[in-house]
């Protein structure tokens, strides 16, 4: 199956230097200058390892990795930076990182490193609900519809994703192989849109808006609420997959501020016991 690696480096010369060189051997491959950034798309994406810098304005890579390690411990972590103290190297380790880079590194070394990192086991299983064949039969038959149509693209990820919940790898590439166009097209629209996403759902997906007007009507306090009512973090799906919590930016409802969206319905003016008393509705 294809591996999907994210890139997190402020400088954006070796970013771009591992995305030639990485998708070159045919994985996908994001990048991103800073850990905000590399966060939201891990919030939002299932990816089999992260290679990040350590040293970092704002959140640096220790920041990052810890935050990872507690939210998606299936994802494998390799650190690389030009700073190789001994101190430096022992704290990256003791992360539990898989391997460990010194820049500046040669084309084979990041793809030897990679490639035997991608060979360690996940700490936990990746969560995957791999498509089943009659999906594809289709997903195929999505693809056909639109192909001869320009432009088609964003709407055939969005039947995509509601026809299977959501897009893997294994479904972008059925999708550029269907329209003919490389994947790393498809993959840079369904990253790049907060409304596609690579891992699976709870049946009900609930995104809480922190957009500004939700906000400063204490969007942060519904969002804790629904996570203490849940027991899961943003980005995570409830054991029984009844549910799954993320937030959103403005979502253009804000004169219902603050709004949460359960699957296709909005909920406006909601307040933390209101939050807690919709989930009731679906149980
Ligand atoms: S800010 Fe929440 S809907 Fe606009």
């Amino acid at each position: 199956m294809e591996k999907n690696i994210l890139v997190v480096d402020d400088d954006e010369i070796v970013v771009k230097s591992c995305e030639a060189v990485l998708s070159a051997e045919g994985w996908q491959i994001s990048g991103v200058t800073n850990a905000r950034d590399a966060m939201e798309l891990i919030k939002r994406n299932t990816y089999d390892l992260v290679i990040t810098d350590l040293i970092m304005p704002t959140i640096d890579g220790f920041e990052l990795i810890k935050w990872t390690n507690d939210n998606f411990p299936h994802t494998r972590i390799v650190v690389m930076t030009g700073y190789s103290s001994k101190a430096v190297l022992r704290d990256a380790i003791a992360l539990d990182i898989v391997d460990f880079m010194q820049k500046p590194f040669f084309p084979n070394t990041l793809v030897d490193t990679i490639t035997k990192a991608l060979n360690t086991p996940p700490k936990v299983p990746v969560p995957s609900k791999q498509p089943d064949v009659f999906d594809m039969e289709k997903l195929n038959a999505i693809v056909k519809k639109y192909k001869k149509k320009p432009g088609s693209l964003i709407t055939i990820l969005q039947e995509a994703q509601e026809l299977i919940g959501y897009l893997p790898p294994s479904i972008q590439k059925a999708i550029a192989k269907g329209l003919k166009v490389p994947v790393s097209e498809v993959h840079a629209v369904v990253s790049f849109y907060s409304f596609f996403t690579m891992k699976p759902m709870g049946k009900y997906n609930v995104r809480v808006c922190q957009g500004t007007a939700c906000y400063v009507k204490r969007a942060n306090e519904i969002l804790e609420k629904l996570k203490e009512t849940l027991g899961i973090e943003e980005g995570e799906i409830t054991r029984d997959s009844l549910f799954s919590l993320e937030t959103v930016r403005c979502i253009g409802a804000c004169g219902l501020a603050p709004v949460v969206v359960i699957d296709n319905d909005t909920h406006g003016e909601v307040n933390p016991v209101k939050a807690h008393e919709l989930l009731e509705n679906y149980k």
